[in-house]
């Protein structure tokens, strides 16, 4: 599948500007796991093998999406949170078993939907093809055609990735972000990911689709900065927003009340997410602490000036590098039959 959308000459001349704004070495650097490993991902992998797969998997998204658009937040997130533990390998898909629990039960994982959406892809996927397609590319390219099903960027997604056999809950607890995490935090945990400043700033954009529950973002709604928990630097969330939050959707639906993300505009892929950001109105504060940093609050103002194609290209960018983080190809981990479990 293509890479974004064609653009109009003066919108490619602000994506020029954009690409410089991601930083030169960017796309040219490899995610941890090697070069090597990541240029064995490759377009078009099923092409002889599953030739139907893509078309397959982007047939049954696209007709969900429309059904249930929620269904795109979901999938994006599942595929991130994915890559962020033991690389893009499906591990995210496998449920827990008697010998441990699993990264689904992480409880960063616990909100986390779409499994099902996935299981039922991979079942068609096998009639089609059996043994030959991943669940981690299921994943990835289901990410990848849900956001463009809401009218959001699509981003390249070379193929190749083997399933993992390992998830364990404990790992998904260490390798995710939490909402409560600082600038140099989000920073270095990106970092151990082959992720760059820029990654995390325009990867953050996802955050302009989909939904919060207030239990993500209760520390500030109920206590402040100054309460000296260490991330007096953050600025805190705007207080007439906090007031309203506090008075009513978190208050009538308590901590398991969903808040949309980016408010009024919570499933289209725009720049929206950036406004609150900059109006102090994102609800967490790994959202916060971006503009805590000078030159991603310049890249933010920048980007924010820009039309949206600009965002979409570097989030597609930042999306396919993402994609690539600590995959498996060749001979290592398994091609599984189900997404679910470990093939026997
Ligand atoms: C930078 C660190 C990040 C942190 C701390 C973070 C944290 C969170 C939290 C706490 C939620 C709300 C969960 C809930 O209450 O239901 C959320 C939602 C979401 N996140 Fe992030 N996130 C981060 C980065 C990302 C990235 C890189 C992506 C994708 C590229 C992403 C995509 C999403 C999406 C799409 C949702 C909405 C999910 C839905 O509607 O079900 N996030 N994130």
């Amino acid at each position: 599948m293509a890479a974004a959308v064609p653009l109009p000459l003066p919108v490619m001349l602000l994506v020029a500007v954009a690409v410089m704004l991601v930083g030169a070495g960017a796309g040219a650097a490899g995610v941890r796991g090697g070069r090597q490993r990541q240029q064995q991902l490759r377009m078009g992998f099923y092409d002889k093998s599953c030739p139907a797969a893509e078309r397959i998997v982007g047939d049954y998204v696209r007709l969900h999406v429309r059904r249930v658009p929620t269904v795109a937040p979901a999938l994006l997130r599942t595929h991130y949170h994915d890559c962020f533990v033991r690389g893009c390998d499906g591990s995210i898909l496998l449920n827990s078993t008697a010998a441990g629990a699993a990264e689904k039960d992480a409880p960063p994982n616990l909100t986390l939907r779409g499994f099902d959406l996935i299981d039922r892809v991979k079942g068609l996927v096998e009639e089609a093809c059996p043994g030959v397609v991943s669940c981690a590319d299921v994943l990835a390219l289901a990410a990848r055609d849900a956001v463009a099903a809401i009218g959001g960027p699509s981003w390249r997604v070379p193929t190749g990735r083997r399933d993992g056999t390992v998830s364990t809950m404990q790992e998904a607890v260490r390798e995710l972000p939490s909402p409560s995490m600082t600038f140099p935090q989000l920073v270095a945990l990106f970092a151990g990911k082959g992720l760059d400043v820029r990654d995390l700033v325009w990867l953050s954009g996802a955050h302009t689709i989909g939904i919060a529950h207030c239990s993500s973002f209760a520390d500030r709604l109920y206590s402040y900065p100054s309460a000296g928990n260490g991330t007096g630097t953050v600025p805190p969330l705007d207080a007439a927003y906090a007031a309203n939050l506090r008075q009513r959707k978190c208050r009538m639906g308590g901590r398991d009340a969903a808040v949309e993300m980016d408010p009024g505009s919570f499933l289209t892929f725009d720049l929206g997410y950036y406004h609150t950001v900059l109006k102090h109105r994102a609800l967490f504060r790994s959202d916060a602490a971006l503009v805590t940093d000078a030159a991603a609050r310049a890249d933010i103002a920048g980007v924010v000036s820009s039309p949206p194609e600009v965002f979409f290209q570097v989030f597609a960018r930042s999306m396919a590098r993402l994609g690539a983080v600590e995959v498996k190809t060749g001979s290592q981990g398994e091609i599984r039959k189900h997404c679910a479990v470990v093939n026997s």
